[in-house]
């Protein structure tokens, strides 16, 4: 697999906010709510307020504006969020899995001076992922296509996904695992108590 070394974190004790990036299935929400909850911080999903803003789900989006429209949607409203993030920082931000992608976005987040974490686990994972939560939680992604597909799409992304600050394993992890080695690695502070309470082990 292509350029699978591990970049080095840099704590970041004093960050702002912490940008989640990575592809469909990587746990970027589950992983960004569990570790604003440790920090006491807010969460937000860009595809969230992509959806407020046009008041319409992803799916319907795709369906009628197609990806052009979606990408239009999603850097306005990165635009937004990281505006916001300069007055209103301790956030805990989701992107969905192609906005990093974009060179205009990257520039954008790069501007923000905030970490970006790329979460990361294996292609046949992030797939069985995509699927469980299709089958469980009705979540439809519209560029998952075929197993097939979906390599090749991860394939393509993970030299983007890789300028990110430091790169997060998360395969065969617990999330609650994943946020204490996303915590260690920035050198966040925890919230009061948080530090010694005991996590729950459980897997995806
Ligand atoms: C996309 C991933 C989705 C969502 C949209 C496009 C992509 O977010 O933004 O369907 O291009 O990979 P998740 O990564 O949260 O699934």
């Amino acid at each position: 697999m292509l350029g699978r070394k591990v970049q080095k974190p840099r704590r970041q004790p004093g960050a702002r906010g912490v940008i989640l990036v990575g592809f469909m299935g990587a746990g970027k929400s589950s992983v960004g709510r569990a570790l604003a909850e440790q920090l006491g911080w807010t969460f937000e999903d860009l595809d969230d307020r992509v959806e407020r803003r046009e008041g319409r789900k992803v799916p319907e989006i795709f369906r009628d504006s197609g990806e052009v429209g979606f990408r239009r949607a999603e850097h306005a409203a990165l635009k937004e969020l990281m505006r916001e993030l300069q007055s209103a920082p301790k956030r805990i931000v989701a992107l969905g899995g192609g906005a990093f992608v974009q060179k205009e976005n990257a520039r954008l987040v790069a501007a923000g001076r905030v970490p970006t974490i790329f979460l990361d686990a294996g292609v046949e994972e992030l797939w069985r992922r995509c699927r469980q939560q299709a089958r469980r939680e009705g979540i439809e992604r519209p560029l998952r296509g075929s197993l097939e597909r979906f390599g090749e799409l991860y394939e393509a992304r993970r030299r983007h996904y890789l300028k990110a600050s430091f790169r997060q394993e998360t395969g065969g992890k617990s999330v609650a695992e994943i946020v204490t080695e996303v915590i260690e690695a920035l050198g966040l502070e925890q919230r009061r108590g948080d530090r010694r309470r005991e996590q729950r082990g459980e897997k995806w």
